[in-house]
């Protein structure tokens, strides 16, 4: 499959079901109430660059990162003009060099990260990545993750979904194998210890475009941190807002 193929194919493949494009509408707006006007957002697992785009177009400057080639290449290609004026700002190189970039090379820090459509259930060593991030965000900034929810009721028709049960209830975590890797879907708890010292899970969404006000408040995971998953069975993804902690 051709460079360009694999990444057209890929955004037609997320474009493609309703669910989706309403996910990804309700990850934009929470994603724009996090972020000053004019800021900085950082993309990680960027993908084909469409929030990147979207965002660009209303002001931001957006560095992206993406561990696949085939993808930086594809966002290369098509955001040509936005990288020319730098709007969007890519990185480059293997998820390790990536954690290893000692510092920013004079590019602006973040106001807000965000990670919209799973990357973070690709990475084994989320504590190692929170780290990272750490670096690269602004002081009292903020981590907006959509992730898949472990939660979700509408998986328990697939035979995976119950192998891992055990599993999950051990470590909290429901690993499946995937193409590229295990996909892992964690508890609320896990995402909380993972991410300190570095950062604080604030609020918790439901991954869909919210019905009423509560919803889209969101859960106050420090007030019910045992109780927030009962509000999001219904949901593939989750959102996940993490503070930034410290200086
Ligand atoms: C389902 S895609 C989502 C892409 C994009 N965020 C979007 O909303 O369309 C997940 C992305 O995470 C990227 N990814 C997986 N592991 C990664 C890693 N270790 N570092 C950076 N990106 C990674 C994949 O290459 C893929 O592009």
């Amino acid at each position: 499959m051709s460079e360009a193929h694999a990444g057209a194919d890929y955004v037609r493949a997320l474009e493609r079901h309703e669910a989706d494009r309403r996910a990804r509408e309700a990850f934009q707006s929470l994603a724009l109430a996090h972020a000053p006007p004019g800021g900085t957002i950082f993309d990680f697992g960027a993908g084909a660059g469409i929030d990147a785009v979207f965002f660009a177009a209303r002001g931001y400057c957006v560095r992206v990162y993406d561990n696949d080639p085939r993808m930086r290449r594809y966002l290369a290609a098509t955001c040509a003009d936005s990288i020319d004026a730098g709007r969007i700002i890519p990185e480059t190189g293997e998820y390790a060099d990536f954690l290893a970039r000692p510092r920013d090379s004079g590019a602006p820090r973040a106001h807000l990260v965000i990670a919209n459509f799973a990357p973070l259930n690709l990475i084994d060593d989320l504590p190692v990545l929170f780290a990272k991030l750490h670096v690269l965000t602004v002081r009292g900034g903020a981590l907006l993750a959509s992730v898949l929810s472990p939660y979700f009721l509408g998986d328990l028709r697939f035979r995976w979904r119950w192998r891992g049960m055990l599993g999950q209830r051990r470590a909290g975590e429901l690993r499946v194998p995937g193409a590229r890797g295990d996909v892992i879907r964690r508890r609320l708890p896990v995402f909380a210890a993972d991410c300190a010292p570095w950062f604080k899970l604030e609020r918790v969404f439901r991954g869909v475009p919210p019905r009423n006000a509560a919803e889209a408040a969101g859960i106050d995971f420090a007030l019910s941190p045992r109780t927030a998953w009962l509000r999001l069975a219904g949901c593939r993804y989750m959102f996940l807002v993490f503070r930034r902690v410290g200086s």
